[in-house]
C-alpha cells in the first residue's frame, strides 16, 4: 500500500471554506487521452484563501486565476491546494485523463464502444480537481466534443442549449443544467445507441421528453424501462404530490457498471441489466426489478437531488427515503404481500448477516474509510425500514405532512438524516426523540415476548423484553422505540378488539423500555396473538408458540404477511430442530401436520398463487445461516435439502395437479400471470426431486415460450442434479453465447451448481467461455458471486479450494476495479462463525489478501475490520 488510508468521522464535519457556484466543463473526448477544461467560479466562505480541492489519477496541464497563469498551489496525491486566492475568483483548471484504461468505472471510462461516467460517491475527482463533497451545488454547464461517426451522442445533464461541428470530423454539444447539483449527479455519456423516445405530460401542464439510450439492435427490448419510467412520473404525482422538472429525462444503459443504477440529474445512467427485457430474454424477476430500479432512480430526483445529503455520512437521508419509495410503488402496482415478503427477506438474510459481522454499522455510520463500502444493505433496505417504521408511527397522512414541510424546509439544498426526523416530528407533532436512536445504534434488536392469561380478571399480557447484543463497532446498546404490530385471535378465528382502560387501542404497540407489559382487557378466552405484524420493525422475535398456534395463524391471521410469517416460523422450528438432530447423528423428522399445513395452503383456492408460491418457498441457507453461533454449512444444507425432497415426496399429488392446472398458453406479464407462474415454477422445483422430476423438467424447457419458465426448468435441474441439466445448458449456451446479459443466468447456474466438479466447470467456464470477462461486474457476479455467496457446500469445501479461488480472484480484482473486489469479499469476513480448520483457511486467505502492496483503501477498510475479529 502507498500510504494508509485515513478514516473520517461524522461528527468531524466542517463547512466548506469555499463553494462554487457556477462550472462550466469542457471536454474532448479521445479514449486514452481526454482534456478536461473546468471554468469554475470560486467564492470565498471562510477566512481563507488556500483552497483545497480534491483530485484522483489526475495529469494537471494548467492551472489559470482570472485568466492568468497561477503558480501559487501544490499537488499532491489526492489534492490541490491553491494559495493566495482573492475572495471570488474565475479558476480555469485543464486536466488529462485517459478513459479506456479505468477498469475500476468510476469517473470517465468507457462502457463497449462508450464514454460514461460515474461520479457517486467520489468519481467527479477522477475527472478534474474540484470540491468533490455533495454540499458544494453548482450550476453544471457542459460541452462534449467527439468525433462524430463514433459518437453521434452527445449527452450531459439538463437542456441542450446549443451544438455545431468542428474540423476533423468531430461534433459538440453544450448542455445546460438550470438546477443547482453536487459533482455526484455529473454525468456524461457519448456513444452510438439505438433511441426509444416517448412523451409525458405532468400534472401542471409540462411536457417532458423521455428518451432510453440502448444499445444498437436492443431497441425492443427498451420498453418495458418505457413504460416503468412513465408509471413512475405518474405515481410520484399521485402518491406524493411530486413532479418532474426538466423538460427532458433521459437514460442510457451501459454494460459495464459497478451497481444497478444512478440518479445523475436529468441524465440516469443505468446498468443495462435494469434496462433490457423481452419475453425472450428477461424472467418475471428481471421485469420487476427494472421497475423497481427505474422508480428509484426516478424518486431520487426529489429525495436525493432536489434535496441532497449535506455529507456522505448521511447517505441512508436519500437512500433509506428512496428504497421505501420504489418499495411502496412497488407494492401500489403489484402485490403488497409479495413485496413486502420479499424485501423482508432481505432483512432477515444479508441486513441481519451484516449485523452480526466486522462490517456492522449503524444507519448512518460514524466512521468511513471508503465511502463505496457503505452502499449496503444496512444504508439501503434497514434504512428503507426505519423509514417505514415512522410511516407507521405516523400514519400516511402525517407522514405525508412530513415530506412537504421537508421540502418547503430543505429543497435545492445539502440536508441530514436529523433535518428529515425534525420534519417529520414537527409536521405530526409525535415525539421521535428516542426512535432517533435507529440512526446511531447498530444490530439487531431481539424482542422476547412472553404472554399470560387471567381467566378470572379477562385480561391477556403481553410482556416484552428487548435486547441487542453487542456487534462489532458498537458494544453498548440502548432500548429502542420499536412499534411492535400485534392482533388477538379467539379459537374460532374472531378478531379480539385490543382494549386498555376501558378503550380500544391501536394495533401498534410503542416498546420504548428494556422490558414492558401491556395488559389488554375484556378478552373473553386465552387468545392466539399475531405478532410483529407486517414486520413493523427490523427486530428479531422470539416467542413460543407451538406448533397448532402457527398452524392456526397461517389460516386464520387476518393480513397475508402474517400467514406466510407463521409458516415461516413453522419451518424455522423445524429446520433448527433437525440440524440439531443430524448434529446427533439422527435422521430428520417432519411431523404430519407441518405437512399437512403446507397441504392445506397449497389447495385454498381462495388464495393467490403469488402468495401460496412464497409460503411453499424455504427460508435461504443465507437466513438460516444466520440463526446459529457456529454455522454448520453440512447439517444446514442437508436438513434444506431433505425438508424439501421430504415436502415433495408427501405433496407430490396435489403439486403435480397444481403445476399441470397452472398450464399457461400464452405469455403476458401481468401480475396475476406472474403469481401464476410463479406458483407453477415453485411445484416444478419440488417435482423436480420426484420420480418424475426429469420428464417434467425437460418437456418444461423445450415447451417453454418465455424466459420465466426456461430459467425455472434450468434452475430446477441444477438444484435437483436431473439427467438433463447438461443438455438443457448446452442448448442454452449455444442459444445465447453471444449476449453476455442473458449468459448471465446461465453463469449464475454454473455458480450455485451442487455438483463436486462445480468449480472446476467454472474455471473452465471463465478461461474458455466467450462471453465471460472479469472486467465485467455483472460476469463476474453472476459465476463467481454466486459461487461465492450460494454455493455453500462447494465453497467451504474443507480442502480449501474455494477459498483459495476468493483469494486468487480478489487478488486480481483489486488491481482492476476495487469497488467490484470489495463487495466479492464479503463471504471470506464471517470467518469467526466456521468451524476451527475453515475458520484457519479463511484467515489465511484474508492475511494475504491484506499483505498486497497495491492494496486498495476499499479493501484495506474491509479486510482490517474482518481481522480483528
Ligand atoms: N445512488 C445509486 C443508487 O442507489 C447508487 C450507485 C450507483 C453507486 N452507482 C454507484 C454508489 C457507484 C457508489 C458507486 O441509485
Ligand atoms: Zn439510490
Amino acid at each position: 500500500m502507498a500510504q494508509t488510508p485515513q478514516a473520517k468521522y461524522r461528527n468531524d464535519y466542517t463547512q466548506p471554506s469555499h463553494t462554487i457556484t457556477d462550472i462550466e466543463l469542457t471536454f474532448d473526448l479521445h479514449d486514452t487521452a481526454t482534456t478536461v477544461t473546468a471554468v469554475s467560479y470560486v467564492k470565498q466562505l471562510a477566512d481563507s484563501n488556500t483552497l483545497c480541492l480534491h483530485g484522483d489519477g489526475l495529469t494537471l496541464e494548467a492551472i489559470k486565476v482570472d485568466g492568468a497563469d497561477w503558480d501559487a498551489y501544490e499537488q499532491s496525491q489526492d489534492q490541490l491546494e491553491i494559495r493566495d486566492l482573492p475572495v471570488h475568483c474565475e479558476l480555469t483548471i485543464i486536466t488529462l485523463v485517459n478513459p479506456e484504461a479505468n477498469t475500476a468505472l468510476e469517473g470517465l471510462y468507457k462502457s463497449g464502444g462508450a464514454f460514461c461516467t460515474q461520479c457517486e460517491a467520489e468519481g467527479f475527482r477522477r475527472i478534474t480537481y474540484y470540491l468533490d463533497r455533495p454540499d458544494v451545488l453548482a450550476k453544471f454547464t457542459t460541452t462534449v466534443i467527439a468525433d462524430k461517426n463514433a459518437y453521434p451522442y452527445l449527452l450531459s445533464n439538463g437542456n441542450r442549449i446549443e451544438d455545431g461541428v468542428t474540423d476533423n470530423g468531430r461534433h459538440w454539444v453544450k448542455w445546460q443544467d438550470p438546477h443547482p447539483k453536487p459533482s455526484y449527479l455529473f454525468a456524461l455519456v457519448a456513444g452510438d445507441f439505438d433511441v426509444r423516445r416517448d412523451q409525458y405530460t405532468t400534472k401542471s401542464g409540462r411536457d417532458v421528453t423521455l428518451e432510453i439510450f440502448v444499445d444498437k439492435g436492443n431497441h425492443e427490448r427498451s420498453k418495458h424501462a418505457m413504460t416503468s419510467l412513465i408509471n413512475s412520473m405518474k405515481w410520484d404525482e399521485e402518491r406524493f404530490g411530486l413532479e418532474y422538472d426538466l423538460d427532458i429525462y433521459m437514460i442510457v444503459a451501459v454494460d459495464f457498471f459497478n451497481m444497478g443504477a444512478m440518479e445523475n440529474k436529468g441524465l440516469n445512467v443505468f446498468n443495462s441489466k435494469y434496462v433490457l427485457a423481452d419475453d425472450q430474454s428477461a424472467t418475471d424477476s428481471d421485469y420487476l426489478g427494472i421497475e423497481a430500479v427505474i422508480g428509484h432512480e426516478y424518486f431520487h430526483n426529489w429525495t436525493g437531488n432536489r434535496v441532497t445529503c449535506r455529507d456522505w455520512f448521511q447517505l441512508s437521508l436519500k437512500e433509506g427515503l428512496t428504497v421505501f419509495r420504489d418499495q411502496e410503488f412497488s407494492s401500489d402496482l403489484g402485490s403488497r404481500a409479495v413485496n413486502r415478503i420479499n424485501n423482508v427477506g432481505v432483512i432477515r438474510g444479508a441486513q441481519f448477516q451484516q449485523d452480526s459481522g466486522p462490517m456492522s454499522h449503524p444507519i448512518r455510520p460514524d466512521k468511513v474509510i471508503e465511502m463505496n463500502n457503505f452502499y449496503t444493505v444496512t444504508v439501503y433496505e434497514k434504512g428503507s425500514e426505519v423509514i417505514r417504521m415512522m410511516h407507521t408511527l405516523l400514519g400516511e397522512t402525517n407522514f405525508q405532512k412530513g415530506m412537504t414541510l421537508y421540502f418547503e424546509r430543505h429543497d435545492g439544498t445539502a440536508a441530514t438524516c436529523e433535518d428529515f426526523v425534525c420534519a417529520m416530528e414537527d409536521a405530526s407533532g409525535i415525539d421521535l426523540a428516542q426512535f432517533r436512536l435507529w440512526y446511531s445504534q447498530s444490530g439487531t434488536p431481539i424482542l422476547t415476548v412472553s404472554s399470560n392469561y387471567d381467566a378470572s380478571a379477562q385480561t391477556y399480557a403481553l410482556t416484552v423484553a428487548q435486547h441487542t447484543p453487542a456487534t462489532h463497532d458498537q458494544k453498548d446498546k440502548q432500548a429502542l422505540h420499536i412499534p411492535f404490530d400485534v392482533e388477538l385471535y379467539a379459537s374460532d378465528g374472531r378478531v379480539i378488539e385490543l382494549q386498555r382502560n376501558g378503550e380500544k387501542v391501536d394495533n401498534v404497540l410503542n416498546v420504548t423500555q428494556d422490558s414492558q407489559t401491556f395488559v389488554f382487557e375484556n378478552v373473553t378466552e386465552c387468545p392466539i396473538p399475531s405478532l410483529l405484524r407486517e414486520f413493523s420493525a427490523p427486530v428479531k422475535l422470539v416467542y413460543d408458540y407451538s406448533d397448532e398456534e402457527l398452524t392456526f395463524l397461517m389460516v386464520h391471521a387476518t393480513n397475508e404477511f402474517a400467514r406466510w410469517d407463521a409458516g415461516q416460523m413453522l419451518l424455522a422450528k423445524y429446520i433448527r430442530h433437525n440440524v440439531e438432530r443430524v448434529q446427533a447423528g439422527k435422521d430428520i423428522e417432519l411431523p404430519e401436520h407441518i405437512i399437512d399445513a403446507f397441504r392445506g395452503v397449497l389447495l385454498n383456492d381462495s388464495l393467490e398463487a403469488a402468495f401460496i408460491a412464497e409460503v411453499l418457498t424455504l427460508p435461504s441457507y443465507n437466513e438460516v445461516s444466520g440463526w446459529f453461533d457456529t454455522i454448520d454449512v453440512d447439517a444446514i444444507t442437508q436438513v434444506l435439502h431433505e425438508i424439501k425432497t421430504t415436502l415433495a415426496a408427501e405433496l407430490v399429488d396435489e403439486l403435480s395437479a397444481t403445476y399441470h392446472t397452472l398450464k399457461q398458453t400464452t405469455y403476458t406479464i401481468d401480475h396475476a400471470a406472474i403469481g401464476q407462474r410463479s406458483l407453477r415454477n415453485v411445484c416444478l422445483g419440488y417435482l423436480a426431486f420426484t420420480e418424475a422430476g426429469n420428464q417434467l423438467v425437460e418437456a418444461q424447457y423445450h415447451d417453454a415460450n418465455n424466459m420465466t419458465d426456461t430459467m425455472a426448468a434450468m434452475n430446477a435441474a441444477n438444484r435437483a442434479q436431473l439427467p438433463c441439466r447438461e443438455s438443457l445448458m448446452k442448448d442454452y449456451s449455444d442459444k445465447w453465447s453471444h449476449d453476455g446479459l442473458v449468459m448471465d443466468k446461465w453463469f449464475a447456474i454454473q455458480g450455485t451448481n451442487p455438483a463436486s466438479d462445480a468449480l472446476d466447470v467454472i474455471r473452465q467456464t471463465m478461461s474458455s467461455h466467450p462471453a465471460f470477462s472479469l472486467k465485467n461486474p455483472n460476469r463476474t457476479r453472476s459465476l463467481i458471486g454466486a459461487f461465492f455467496r450460494a454455493n455453500p457446500v462447494n465453497f467451504h469445501t474443507t480442502t480449501g479450494e474455494g477459498y483459495q479461488f476468493a483469494g486468487e480472484i480478489i487478488r486480481e480484482l483489486n488491481s482492476s476495479n476495487p469497488q467490484l473486489a470489495a463487495g466479492m469479499v464479503d463471504a471470506l469476513m464471517q470467518f469467526p462463525r466456521y468451524d476451527k480448520q475453515r475458520q484457519t483457511m479463511l484467515k489465511a486467505e484474508l492475511e494475504k489478501l491484506v499483505a498486497l502492496d497495491n492494496l486498495s483503501s476499499d479493501l484495506y477498510e474491509k479486510l482490517t475490520k474482518a481481522l480483528e475479529q
